[in-house]
């Protein structure tokens, strides 16, 4: 791994050292430049919103922290075995999805995470744009290297929308849905989504990243005019901002012990705890699939991801894409 950056180098010692000091000196060698040069790294440091005193003949230690993002504040006690080992923090990117595919092409090891301030041109499902404006949300890609067979790969999808369920339900007051395939919805309204891209060749899997997008900050003024479906934001269903750095952490957290019961048990635990936040499982419901419009009532999901129907004639019927809504009325 490259020697990370001197602004990592030094937030990583701070939460190492607690409420010590850390020696001017001390911090010089580690990052190899001169007093003056780490003296302007806390300049820049303090500029980001970190509370840092200085006291002469002791050095520096660190106060509090600003909300932010940066991978050494991600990792200060995440303590996960695979997801998160390595966190690459990007101020602006287009997006992150594609920087993962990048990294995972020059052979970044499962588990990282690409995470950003903002995103310039985030992707959506089908070809739609997933607003990014800085400062607000999470917009984060995980890349995975499972060794599990390109035809299992849609169920980390529904593992990684378990990961953000269960995020999201440690907001006190919070109950999450599941939406098929892959939104979260607040009071039926869309407050995350996910996008999975995966490169493969028919005997394995190259790598699939995992693109999450979570609405945590957006004020109503911040949503854009033409969105598709309702939408709303962690901060908009509790009343209050929520920290940005501490849901990332639990999501990571949560997505690292997924990842492992997965590699380990199999689909099984993940489809079980996605049912548990889907509340259309037995509801009668209409699927636009683009050419047709079918209608039955849910039974749930298939090893696949695909979404089991029964129609009127009691024929059970396998759904691959399309958008699912409750019938009014019915059962
Ligand atoms: C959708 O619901 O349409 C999927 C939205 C996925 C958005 C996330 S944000 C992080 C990652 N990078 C992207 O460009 N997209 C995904």
């Amino acid at each position: 791994m490259d020697r990370p950056a001197p602004r990592e180098a030094i937030l990583q010692l701070f939460h190492s050292r607690g409420r010590e000091f850390v020696s001017g000196a001390e911090l010089s060698a580690l990052l190899g430049v001169s007093r003056t040069a780490v003296w302007k790294q806390i300049g820049a440091l303090r500029e980001l919103g970190y509370a840092i005193e200085a006291v002469p003949s002791r050095g520096y230690r660190l106060l509090t922290t600003p909300d932010t993002l940066i991978a050494a504040e991600l990792q200060a006690g995440l303590e996960t075995r695979v997801i998160g080992r390595e966190i690459v923090f990007l101020t602006s990117t287009d997006s992150t999805n594609l920087r993962a595919v990048e990294l995972a092409e020059q052979g970044a090891a499962d588990g990282t995470v690409v995470i950003a301030e903002e995103q310039t041109q985030g992707k959506g499902r089908l070809g739609r744009r997933w607003a990014s404006p800085p400062g607000v949300n999470l917009y984060l890609s995980v890349l995975l290297r499972p060794p599990i067979l390109p035809w299992d790969a849609p169920q980390l999808t529904f593992l990684s929308a378990v990961a953000v369920a269960r995020a999201i339900a440690a907001e006190p007051g919070l109950q999450p849905e599941v939406k098929w395939p892959n939104d979260l919805l607040l009071g039926g309204r869309k407050v995350a989504g996910l996008l999975s891209e995966m490169r493969s060749e028919t005997e394995g899997i190259h790598h699939v990243v995992l693109g999450v997008g979570v609405n945590l900050n957006m004020t109503a003024g911040q949503f854009p005019a033409e969105l598709r479906y309702p939408a709303t934001s962690l901060r908009l269903e509790t009343g209050h901002p929520v920290s940005r750095r501490d849901f990332a952490r639990r999501l990571l957290r949560h997505l690292d012990r997924l990842y492992a019961e997965y590699l380990e048990t199999g689909f099984e635990p993940v489809r079980r705890a996605w049912e548990g936040f889907f509340h259309l499982a037995g509801r009668e419901v209409e699927v636009d699939c683009q050419q047709r419009l079918l209608r039955g009532t849910v039974i749930g999901i298939a090893e696949d991801g695909a979404l089991l129907l029964r129609d009127a004639a009691g024929h059970c019927e396998r759904i691959l894409a399309g958008d699912v809504r409750p019938v009014k009325g019915g059962e």
